[in-house]
């Protein structure tokens, strides 16, 4: 064990790893998924729960999940051997590579979908003149999503094979300021639309009215999916820290950083939801139908449609390699395939379930195992997971371990330890376990 410590990569800094943790968290969840779930729940119910679980149980599951990470500095079940409880923790790691090729295979379907965007933007077809409704439900229903699909998994092979250090961290670090940096933009841009003030008290007022245990859910489905807990995958990329990462600090940055993209991405959404007299509560897809209208209204709309799905898909990128690396990391050490093989193998099995999510809106609508995919992950298996890690973190976990990781052997304060652990032991497993049955069964 000690040995495989040293031969493990390590981030080089401390931005590599905020940049990499928050590369995992920004993605589609943000820009995509969390505007039409805000939609779906009533827009500020939704949101006043989605902040409110971000705090009182993502944040804590991130730690708890960083703190098996780096204690072990292993796989998502090799940790769970590693640390000699009884088999039935185990059962977290196989959700968790169950879970993240789920994702990996509907997700690259929408990152799929930024690609298609991101060519139609270059050749001039996000213009004012086309019917982006048709346009979107054309390309959807036929083969081409497919294409991308195939395309964009092939993309994240070829930067997964890389390895850790090089790949992501290299990328992570331009990436994620710049397109933070043109969010704030349309965002700007929508604040000065007429539907502005419509848009804006539709996202932050909360109508108690729409209050509803699957509203609940959904919430917390959304938070989970966007801080990428619930599944070890930051429990994965814990594995790399050093020992002066400061596993509270780090969280909380992810966690901020991550929630502050989602609200940018309802507030560029919004206002021009009620502009246009869309409806807010469109589905999956809202933002695809939304956002070139935007841009074909803006000067130069070619090149910020151009640019803003660029970043898209570089975004979606850095969160399908963080889902990759579950498996990854799960088959070279306990199947001790090399590197390579691993990564084949992960992109083979996307490759085959990701096909069949691209064809649900068409060929395959019957059988939609992309809203089965979408809906299972977020709104069960994640929480699940999440309810496990928290038990597991707050009642199993040697305390001394649990201090020693979030001081980094004592040599930090940590301003809310006791608040993090009460968290852990009452609060998250309590709450997922109330939200998951009630959600399930209403
Ligand atoms: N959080 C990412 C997003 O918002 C998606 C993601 C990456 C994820 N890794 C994950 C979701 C692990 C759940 C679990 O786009």
């Amino acid at each position: 064990m000690v040995e495989k410590k040293h031969t493990r990569a390590q981030f080089a800094t401390r931005l590599g790893v905020i940049a990499t943790t928050v590369g995992s968290a920004v993605g589609l969840g943000n820009m995509w998924r969390f505007p039409y779930e805000a939609g779906n729940g009533g827009g500020g119910a939704f949101m006043l729960l989605y902040i409110l679980f971000i705090l009182l149980l993502g944040i804590p599951v991130i730690c708890a999940e960083f703190v098996i990470g780096r204690e072990t500095r292993s796989n998502v079940l090799g940790a769970f051997k590693q640390l000699k409880t009884s088999r039935f923790w185990q059962i977290i790691g196989y959700i968790g590579i169950l879970s993240s090729l789920m994702i990996l295979s509907f997700y690259s379907v929408v990152a799929g979908w930024t690609i298609e965007y991101f060519v139609q933007s270059i050749v001039g077809n996000i213009s004012s003149d086309v019917n982006f409704h048709e346009q979107f439900v054309g390309f959807t229903t036929g083969w081409r999503a497919l294409l991308w699909t195939v395309v964009f998994l092939l993309i994240n092979l070829l930067v997964i094979i890389r390895g850790v250090r090089k790949g992501l961290e290299r990328m992570s670090n331009i990436m994620m300021p710049l397109l933070f940096i043109i969010i704030i933009i349309f965002c700007i841009n929508s604040l000065t639309m007429p539907g502005a003030s419509q848009g804006l008290d539709f996202l932050f007022r909360p109508d108690l009215s729409k209050f509803s245990w699957n509203v609940v859910l959904s919430a917390l489905g959304q938070a989970f999916f966007s801080l990428s807990i619930g599944l070890g995958c930051m429990l994965t990329y814990a594995s790399y820290f050093n020992d002066k990462t400061n596993i509270v600090r780090s969280a909380a940055a992810t966690a901020g950083l991550d929630t502050l993209v989602a609200i940018l991405a309802g507030i560029m959404i919004f206002p021009a939801v009620f502009t246009f007299g869309m409806s807010p509560a469109e589905g999956p897809t809202l933002m695809f139908e939304v956002l070139p209208r935007i841009f074909s209204m803006m000067p130069a709309g070619a090149i910020w449609a151009t640019l803003f799905f660029f970043m898209l898909f570089l975004a979606s990128l850095s969160s399908t390699i963080s889902m990759s690396e579950i498996s990854i990391t799960f088959l070279t050490e306990q199947g001790r395939l090399s590197r390579s093989k691993a990564c084949i193998v992960c992109t083979a099995i996307a490759l085959f379930f990701g096909s069949l999510c691209a064809l649900s809106f068409g060929p395959l609508e019957r059988l939609n195992l992309f809203n089965l995919f979408n809906n299972i992950s977020s709104n069960v298996l994640l929480p699940i997971g999440g309810m496990l890690i928290s038990i597991f973190v707050g009642w199993i976990l040697d305390r001394g371990v649990l201090r020693r990781q979030l001081t980094n052997n004592e040599s930090i304060r940590v301003p809310m330890f006791k608040l993090i652990i009460f968290c852990l032991k009452f609060v998250a497993p309590v709450c997922l376990a109330i939200i998951l049955i009630m959600g399930l069964i209403g």
